[in-house]
């Protein structure tokens, strides 16, 4: 088992997995438009954390960083429909923040979060109260009206993962 970032660089294999990480989110967030989702996947701006598990995408997060406003957006977050609740979605979102900060130098992450995901956001250290400055985050993320703004601050010194 193994967590990857990677991002639409043409690399054979990274291609390989995203592709396999836009059709998770496909079937497992059916309220989004396929087109968008690929298009936010393969996005040069966007990077995918993803779990791989014997060369097969189990799930992923992928997110937009806003490097000179130090946070990023979760456009889309799913793990594959027989491998929910074994832990894999609380692992990847460690994955994601480490590596955001370490990699990306972000203090912040916004998303807009689906109902039934609420739940686990909030295991994951979001907040439905947004302490970010607005003049941080307004203009770059569009609203959306399918979910509710939650707001994950990453501690600077954590260690996330082992
Ligand atoms: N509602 C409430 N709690 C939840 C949910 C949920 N939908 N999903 C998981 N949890 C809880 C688990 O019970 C667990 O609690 P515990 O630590 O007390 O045992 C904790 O959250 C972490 O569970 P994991 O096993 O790590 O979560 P999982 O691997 O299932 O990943 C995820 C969670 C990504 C939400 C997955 O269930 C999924 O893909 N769901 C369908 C797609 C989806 O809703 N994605 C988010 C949409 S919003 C967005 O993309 C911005």
């Amino acid at each position: 088992l193994k967590f990857d970032c990677v991002s639409n660089d043409g690399i054979d294999q990274h291609m390989v997995w995203l592709i396999g990480l836009k059709n998770i989110f496909g079937r497992q967030l059916p309220n989004m438009p396929k087109e968008y989702i690929v298009r936010l996947v393969m996005d040069r701006s966007h990077k995918s954390v993803m779990v791989i598990r014997r060369n097969q995408v189990v799930g992923g997060i992928t997110y937009r960083p806003y490097v000179s406003q130090k946070f990023g957006e979760i456009a889309f977050c799913a793990i594959t429909a027989d491998e929910q609740v074994k832990g894999y979605g609380t692992r990847l979102m460690n994955h994601l923040k480490q590596y955001a900060r370490d990699a990306d130098g972000l203090t912040h992450f916004l998303t807009y979060a689906d109902n039934n995901a609420v739940g686990y956001f909030i295991k994951q250290g979001f907040t439905k109260e947004i302490h970010l400055e607005k003049d941080r985050w307004q203009g770059y993320i569009k609203d959306y009206d399918g979910g509710i703004l939650m707001e994950c601050k990453i501690d600077p010194k954590l260690p996330y993962i082992d």
